[in-house]
């Protein structure tokens, strides 16, 4: 790297890990992540190493790797402007009137997502609450303030990610989405994922990352590791972490420390 670059580099690490309460500095590689259950069976794939391919690697004790060395293919892309009218025309005609689960009687407005259609990274999170609800836009209260404080800590800005959430209606009382009302609005999340093909998905706690990676394990289990969304062919490379609110509640250096840790994870993944 050059050393004008690497200098800028460094000093964007050093303030966004200030921004996020981390005040030390990792000495020599980050070790390997193992899954805490025995009978793992989620597929990681290790982020390239600057010059290097991307190679995916299977955590599965059984079988042995499950893919080739060689880098997947690139999922078909479509163009900005197409990605644009299909995401616009499936929130007109599709989610705005959706009446597939019984969140709806309890919404304002829908919340389908937002963001730059051609994102490298998506973030997922649970569902609306009271002000996402109210607006009709992702992660615009108390937890979507520390989302956009990661987001400039990345180096990003909003509107150069994709946000969206597992349901696009608010469940009543804040709880977590019911395993059928997730169901019911997939086809909808991954559409949008289709659609927008980012490179990583970085899922926001545990409802998030357990229907995108359809997974039983508990976010603490698996936060930080590697894993894929097979809804997808070839997989959609994410990296599960903490959902904000959870941050919010539990602000411990130790928390903030994991979550910038997944974060960076994504970003030298998508080389940002
Ligand atoms: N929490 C979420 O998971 N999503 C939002 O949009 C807001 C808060």
């Amino acid at each position: 790297m050059e050393p004008l670059r690497a200098k800028r580099v460094l000093k964007q690490h050093v303030k966004t890990d200030a921004l996020l309460g981390v005040d030390a500095v990792p000495m020599g590689e980050r070790p390997a992540a193992q899954p805490s259950d025995s009978d793992a069976a989620e597929s990681v794939v290790k982020p390239a190493e600057p010059g290097h391919a991307h190679v995916p690697v299977q955590l599965t004790p059984v079988g042995g790797p499950l893919f080739a060395a060689a880098p997947p293919k690139p999922r078909p892309s479509l163009d900005r402007e197409t990605k644009l009218r299909v995401l616009g025309a499936m929130n007109e005609s599709e989610v705005k009137p959706c009446k597939k689960c019984t969140l709806c009687a309890g919404r304002i407005n829908t919340v389908f997502g937002e963001g730059d259609a051609d994102a490298k990274l998506m973030f997922i999170g649970e569902g609306p609450g009271q002000n996402e609800d109210e607006t009709g836009r992702p992660f615009v209260g108390r937890a979507g303030e520390l989302l956009d404080k990661m987001i400039v800590a990345m180096g990003l800005t909003r509107e150069q990610v994709y946000i969206a959430n597992v349901v696009k209606c608010r469940p009543p009382n804040n709880r977590a989405p019911l395993p059928d009302e997730v169901e019911a609005c997939w086809d909808y999340l991954r559409r949008q994922i289709e659609t927008i093909n980012p490179r990583v998905i970085v899922t926001l706690g545990g409802p998030a990352t357990k229907r995108v990676l359809q997974t039983d394990k508990g976010i603490t289990s698996i936060r930080g590791i590697w894993a894929e969304c097979k809804a997808f062919n070839p997989p959609v490379p994410v990296m599960p972490t903490f959902h904000p609110a959870y941050l919010l509640r539990a602000y411990t250096m130790e928390n903030r420390k994991k979550v910038w840790s997944d974060l960076q994870a994504a970003m030298k993944f998508i080389g940002s």
